[in-house]
């Protein structure tokens, strides 16, 4: 199939071309719009054999639900039942926004969607071409991040068409995703509140909210866990990953032993710095995540660097790990599970 390329002023999105991908929405088909943290792959999320196709167009595993994306709260009543009272008062103060909360599912909601599973996932998007989107679509979206299944998630239009040309309707491009980790997963089923994902909303800031919040572990091999995406492999550029925590200086000091090691088996290398580590390393590919101090200038980033390494063909990636304080818990989330745990203490 050919996908229809639909660039659109981002901060004023015409509507003519909003409505446009409306209608490939509204027909049962698949359109990759952005959001403030990635781009999704969006679908009618009360249509069955919509949800059905993303899957397809993913090479998505069936049982891997999927997030519900609304633009009014009065939606929600539409998708999930039982909300308990504390999901408003998340819901005031992060929506629109990266936060995404498993409710109870209603029986409008098919099986399809949420992967077999009783709950629902729904997010409110801020952004305004998301919002329109559903809106003029008139049903919610369903959308995971619109990559195929376990490749780093699209930060832009360029890297959607890179995995999804040809296997969707349509591509939407409205610039540059702010946050480029994707949105809290946060379940609110149980006795105590679960980030099952890390991401744009921060532990930190849920605390607030919540007082109390536990965070659902990474799952290895062989567990099962609660949110069933944490089971596959995730992140992963073509090269492989390998993640180094601790001290800065000696992190520093691994890299260059590990570049030269693998240099020397004829692999090409890149190395994942930040801008405070970035001129310590005389060779190699070396290319700046961003300010460790400002972990959203990393996080921006992050997915489409892993892309950019693959593009020049490098066969190892040696990432540096930040601190696991605000953003920085989902940006090392993200590069322990592209790096399959192949984490180096230094
Ligand atoms: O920021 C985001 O959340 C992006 C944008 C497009 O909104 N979407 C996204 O979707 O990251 P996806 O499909 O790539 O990740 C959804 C995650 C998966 O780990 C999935 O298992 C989990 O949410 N999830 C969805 N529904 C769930 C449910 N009912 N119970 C537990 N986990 C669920
Ligand atoms: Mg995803």
């Amino acid at each position: 199939m050919e996908t229809l390329y639909i660039k659109v002023d981002e901060n004023n999105p015409e509507i003519e071309k909003i409505r446009l991908a409306a209608e490939i929405i509204k027909r049962g088909g698949l359109v990759a719009f952005p959001t403030e943290t990635v781009y999704g792959l969006g679908a009618n999320a009360l249509d069955e054999e919509s949800a059905v196709k993303i899957y397809r167009a993913k090479n998505r595993p069936q049982d891997n639900p999927l997030i519900v994306h609304i633009q009014e709260v009065k939606e929600l009543s539409l998708l999930a039942k039982n909300v308990p009272a504390k999901a408003y008062e998340l819901i005031e103060k992060f929506w629109p926004g990266p936060l995404t909360i498993i409710f109870e599912k209603s029986d409008r909601v098919p099986y399809k969607t949420t992967g077999g599973l009783d709950t629902v996932a729904v997010r409110m998007p801020d952004h305004a071409v998301a919002r329109l989107l559903i809106r003029e679509s008139g049903v919610p979206i369903a959308a995971p991040s619109a990559n195929l299944s376990g490749k780093p998630s699209p930060t832009n239009a360029q890297d959607v068409m890179e995995d999804m040309k040809g296997r969707i309707d349509a591509v939407i491009d409205g610039g540059h995703s702010k946050f480029g980790v994707e949105s809290t997963v946060l379940d609110l089923t149980g006795n105590v509140p679960v980030i099952l994902r890390p991401g744009g909303v921060t532990r930190e800031e849920l605390k607030e909210v919540l007082g109390h919040v536990h965070l659902e572990e990474n799952v290895k091999e062989g567990e099962k866990p609660r949110s069933p995406g944490l089971k596959y492999r995730h992140y992963s550029p073509r090269a492989e990953v390998y993640l180094v925590v601790g001290d800065k200086k000696e992190q520093v000091k691994k890299i260059k032993e590990l570049a030269l090691e693998f240099e020397k088996k004829g692999l090409k290398v890149g190395i994942l710095a930040t801008a405070q580590t970035r001129g310590e390393y005389l060779q190699g590919n070396v290319l700046s995540a961003g300010d460790r101090d400002a972990p959203l200038t990393i996080s921006s980033n992050l997915f489409s660097l892993l892309r950019r390494f693959d593009r020049m063909g490098m066969d190892i990636i040696l990432a540096e790990g930040i601190p696991e304080k605000g953003l920085g818990l989902a940006v090392m989330n993200r590069l322990k599970r592209a790096s399959g745990y192949k984490i180096i203490s230094v």
